[in-house]
């Protein structure tokens, strides 16, 4: 069965946990009930000393049982079930066996895994500061000729496509033969050579890619690209994997000029697995950053590559010949899908990144140079912890002089954060920095794009954006390959839009422009449909309007995600995979890892008394029931 995408941990967790509750255990469908209808916060917890109790039993009794279950239940295709459960699951069981129950830290599991919790309060924390915050702000524009900087991310190469072989699979990415009905030549529905939304990105586009962006901009004085290299097939990829991939990606990228880079969730094996330096384990992803740092060494320097090949895989170096600082950071440090981040206490600062960005800033500061930060997951989006969020926030608007923008990619959709200096009081006169949030190359939810900035040769200010796509509907998309045309440019598309009018071509992007452009897709349907529109780049975009709006622009003003007005949903938040909109951040949950899918394994589940009584045969024999 295709669930599009999610491999639902939660609902195999939960489905192990309520059959093993012993007040509850002779009526699973009421506790499965319960867990559907997002009851308590105090229920999750009580589950997760059920799971805590199955992880003492170690590793491979945890991955083993809850392999089962999935199996069984039927969650995901058994080879999905077995390979991504044998790669995450230890994760899991480290998390629970260390975990206080209940706590901060078993409050955000439940958050995550069933949805069932409130994300917990920010926990206060004052990142220090070597120096008051100056009187300085954003310098003027200097009105000389712009230049053009280049930004793309998350291209997700499947180096397995097979153009013949089928889009239309039981697995969260297609095109590939995962079964002989599945071949060229034996299915209904074959790939082209170029792409397909089922699928992630075939070598033919991202080489096409590449090709139209030294013809669209040969002149970029560089370029952005803000990570993920790895494709969807969690349950397949390994550390073999993603080191070829890493190189094949980042060998076409050095066609292109300068490319600075950081590190995606996907970017690693398992997904998503960047223990920080105070966690003691054995799966280590030293690996990543040595590959990287390796790879990234002939456009950013030895020195930086040298400090980007320790954990977690963050640099700082100045463009050449340029006041301009590309400080590149490791978002997989607040981001709640790490599973290594739910420490029994948490740490405020996950491998010292924080303090390192400070010191960073701060000699910037001193040296009065202007600085690019890049990162991979939006640091509002709803994928990014609160308390890592508040902190980082913390350090955004200290420097806010000094940060020119800040680049990001994951959600795989155009979009943008504004940060405010008061969040409760948000207003065009204290917004403080924006977030430009690159769409992806490929195509699971949209067209692919790349995005061409023109940018003041002086400050690095944003002075205008333009996105360029590739129209996978074009008729001969498949037969003559990509076109990559011109989508829109922000000055031209929103400049008179605005009060008063932003047209002036050396005039900044402000943060207090993309503040007052929020203004305008609140108060006028047409041009807020407009946009929601191009968030998909056309690709199959849903009706948006009421308090779908009121979200949506909640979102863009919210680079501090505790004001997000994301909200979580029981069973749903569990995801090993990216694909169309669940990469989560896309905040306003037209997540596709919801809804009815949910409620059909649910119900599947309340009727299946084989799992129900192979579960309560575990709970007896907790581990030694061979059954
Ligand atoms: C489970 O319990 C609920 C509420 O107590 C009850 O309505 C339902 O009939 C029970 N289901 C089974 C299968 O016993
Ligand atoms: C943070 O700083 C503020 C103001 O300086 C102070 O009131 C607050 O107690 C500090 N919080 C912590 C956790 O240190
Ligand atoms: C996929 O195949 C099923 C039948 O196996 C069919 O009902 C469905 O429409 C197909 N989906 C697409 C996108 O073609
Ligand atoms: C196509 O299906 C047939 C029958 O299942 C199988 O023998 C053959 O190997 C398949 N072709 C490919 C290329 O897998
Ligand atoms: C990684 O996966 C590939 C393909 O699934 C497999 O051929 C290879 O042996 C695996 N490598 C390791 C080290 O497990
Ligand atoms: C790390 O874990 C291993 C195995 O559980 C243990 O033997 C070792 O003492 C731990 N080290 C630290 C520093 O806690
Ligand atoms: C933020 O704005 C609110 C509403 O105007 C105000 O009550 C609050 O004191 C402000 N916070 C700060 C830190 O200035
Ligand atoms: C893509 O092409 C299709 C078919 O020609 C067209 O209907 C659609 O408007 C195009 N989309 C965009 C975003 O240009
Ligand atoms: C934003 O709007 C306010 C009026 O609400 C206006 O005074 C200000 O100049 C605008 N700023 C920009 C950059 O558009
Ligand atoms: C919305 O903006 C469009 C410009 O795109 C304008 O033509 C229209 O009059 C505006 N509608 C309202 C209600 O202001």
């Amino acid at each position: 069965m295709k669930i599009t995408g999610c491999l639902n941990f939660a609902l195999v967790l939960a489905s192990f946990a309520a059959a093993r509750t012993p007040v509850k255990r002779d009526n699973v469908s009421t506790i499965l009930s319960d867990i559907e209808n997002a009851v308590t916060c105090a229920a999750c917890e009580a589950l997760l000393v059920i799971l805590q109790g199955l992880a003492h039993l170690g590793n491979d009794d945890f991955t083993s049982t809850i392999t089962e279950v999935c199996i069984l239940a039927g969650v995901e295709d058994s080879d999905v079930c077995a390979g991504a459960i044998s790669r995450e699951g230890p994760i899991l069981a480290h998390d629970l066996r260390q975990m206080n129950i209940p706590s901060h830290t078993a409050q955000l599991f439940c958050n995550t895994i069933f949805g069932l919790c409130p994300f917990p309060t920010v926990t206060a924390y004052n990142v220090t500061f070597p120096s008051p915050k100056p009187s300085t702000s954003r310098p003027a524009a200097s009105g000389k000729t712009s230049v053009k900087v280049v930004h793309y991310s998350d291209i997700h190469v499947d180096l397995s496509y097979e153009t013949g072989s089928s889009y239309n699979c039981t697995k969260n990415i297609c095109c590939r033969p995962y079964t002989s009905a599945d071949a060229p030549g034996n299915t209904s529905y074959p790939a082209g050579p170029y792409g397909n939304h089922a699928c992630d990105a075939p070598v033919s586009l991202e080489e096409s890619m590449y090709a139209a962006i030294q013809e669209i901009a040969p002149d970029a004085i560089f370029t952005l690209f803000t990570g993920d290299v790895v494709e969807g097939a969690v349950w397949l990829v390994n550390e073999t994997e993603v080191t070829g991939d890493l190189q094949s990606a980042y060998g076409k990228m050095s066609s292109l000029t300068q490319v600075y880079s950081t590190v995606g969730n996907h970017d690693a094996a398992p997904v998503n697995s960047f223990p920080p330096d105070a966690v003691n384990t054995t799966i280590s992803s030293q690996w990543v950053y040595d590959t990287l740092s390796s790879l990234w060494t002939s456009s950013i320097g030895s020195a930086a590559s040298a400090t980007a090949d320790r954990n977690p895989g963050a640099y700082s170096v100045l463009h050449p010949g340029s006041n301009l600082r590309i400080i590149s950071f490791n978002t997989n440090m607040y981001y709640k899908e790490n599973f290594w981040l739910y420490e029994s206490t948490m740490e405020a600062d996950p491998s010292g990144q924080l303090a390192w960005l400070v010191d960073e800033l701060q000699a910037a500061e001193d040296a009065g140079e202007r600085v690019y930060l890049i990162g991979h997951m939006p640091m509002g989006s709803g994928d990014a912890f609160y308390d890592g969020s508040n902190y980082f926030d913390q350090i955004v608007t200290r420097y806010e002089a000094v940060i020119a923008a800040l680049f990001f990619g994951h959600t795989h959709k155009d979009e943008f954060e504004i940060s405010y200096s008061n969040y409760t009081s948000q207003s065009y006169s204290n917004a403080v920095e924006i977030s430009y949030i690159a769409p992806a190359m490929t195509p699971t939810s949209g067209m692919p794009a790349f995005r061409v900035y023109s940018v003041d040769p002086e400050t690095y200010a944003i002075l205008d954006m333009t996105t360029y796509i590739a129209n996978m509907s074009d008729p001969t998309y498949q037969t003559s390959g990509p076109t990559w045309a011109k989508y829109y440019s922000v000055k031209e598309t929103y400049g008179l839009l605005v009060t008063p009018p932003l047209t002036d071509a050396y005039a900044e992007l402000t943060p207090a422009f993309w503040h007052n452009l929020t203004e305008v897709f609140s108060s006028n349907q047409t041009v807020f449909d407009e946009y929601y529109a191009r968030k998909s780049r056309g690709y199959d975009v849903a009706d948006c309007i009421g308090s779908c709006v009121t979200d949506e622009v909640c979102q863009l003003r919210a680079a501090q995600s505790q004001y997000n007005c994301v909200t979580v949903s029981p069973g749903i938040n569990f995801k090993v995979k990216r694909s169309d909109n669940s990469h989560g951040m896309d905040a306003h949950s037209d997540g596709n890892c919801q809804g009815s899918q949910t409620k059909r394994i649910l119900r599947a589940l309340m009727t299946r008394k084989d799992i129900q009584s192979k579960l309560d045969r575990r709970i007896t024999g907790f581990g030694d029931d061979n059954a």
